[in-house]
């Protein structure tokens, strides 16, 4: 996958934190990344992330947070108003398309192939090209329209990816959240990772208490 890119979309759901450990694993991974975040995505990055992770910034930001290996890959951010995008062709070469978090606005788009915006239809050309789409929605409750599209978009082959970390992981931190997050999303995306540990059969707590 070394010679394609990866798309990644941000909108506006809650999860901001999801979506940059995501970014930031993919650039230090080494990738080129194709970034298109929505109005209400850039509103999510600074509502819950703050003002010095607006789009303008986010490199300085993930490399203060994550480190320089970030600068291993390379990263385009595209207008959600440009359907002339790279990403709005299958015959440009983007592998798989990540969207993290993903509005029930956003996921009912792609649900019923609206392509209104950049991000609903590089969405489409995943699904079309038969390429991976990750889609990660992030609302509850969820209404009933929410919970068809949900089963739409994975009948047209698209992975749905709940933003629900789990706590059998031992989290300490809301970074030990997002890791877990992220290291889904890079599964779902076809990526090994470490970034969290895998499942051996006991909890860390069994584990320490077993060696006693
Ligand atoms: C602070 C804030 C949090 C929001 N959280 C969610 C959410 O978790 N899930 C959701 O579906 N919409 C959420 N919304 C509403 C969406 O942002 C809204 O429906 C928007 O039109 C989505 O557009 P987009 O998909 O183009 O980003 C939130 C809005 C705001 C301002």
């Amino acid at each position: 996958m070394s010679d394609k890119s990866v798309a990644l979309a941000i909108t506006g759901a809650s999860g901001a934190l999801y979506a940059v450990r995501t970014l930031a694993e993919l650039l230090s991974r080494g990738l080129n990344v194709e970034l298109v975040v929505s109005d209400y995505g850039r509103r999510l990055l600074r509502d819950e992330l703050g003002d010095e992770a607006t789009l303008d910034k986010i490199v300085p930001y993930l490399s203060a947070k994550y480190g320089a290996a970030v600068a291993e890959g390379s990263l385009v951010v595209h207008s959600n108003r440009d359907l002339g995008a790279t990403i709005a062709s299958g015959s440009h070469q983007c592998a798989a398309m990540a969207i993290v978090p993903c509005s029930m606005k956003t996921l009912a788009g792609i649900a019923h192939g609206l392509s209104r915006n950049l991000v609903e239809r590089a969405a489409d050309v995943m699904l079309k090209e038969r390429r991976r789409l990750v889609i990660v929605p992030r609302e509850t409750p969820m209404s009933l329209p929410a919970l068809r599209n949900m089963v739409l978009c994975a009948e047209a082959g698209a992975m749905i990816v709940p933003a629900m970390p789990a706590f059998y992981q031992q989290p300490r931190s809301l970074d030990d959240l997002a890791d877990f997050m992220a290291g889904k999303i890079l599964s779902a995306l076809g990526f090994e990772h470490t970034l969290y540990p895998h499942w051996t059969g006991k909890v860390e707590s069994d584990r320490s208490s077993a060696s006693e």
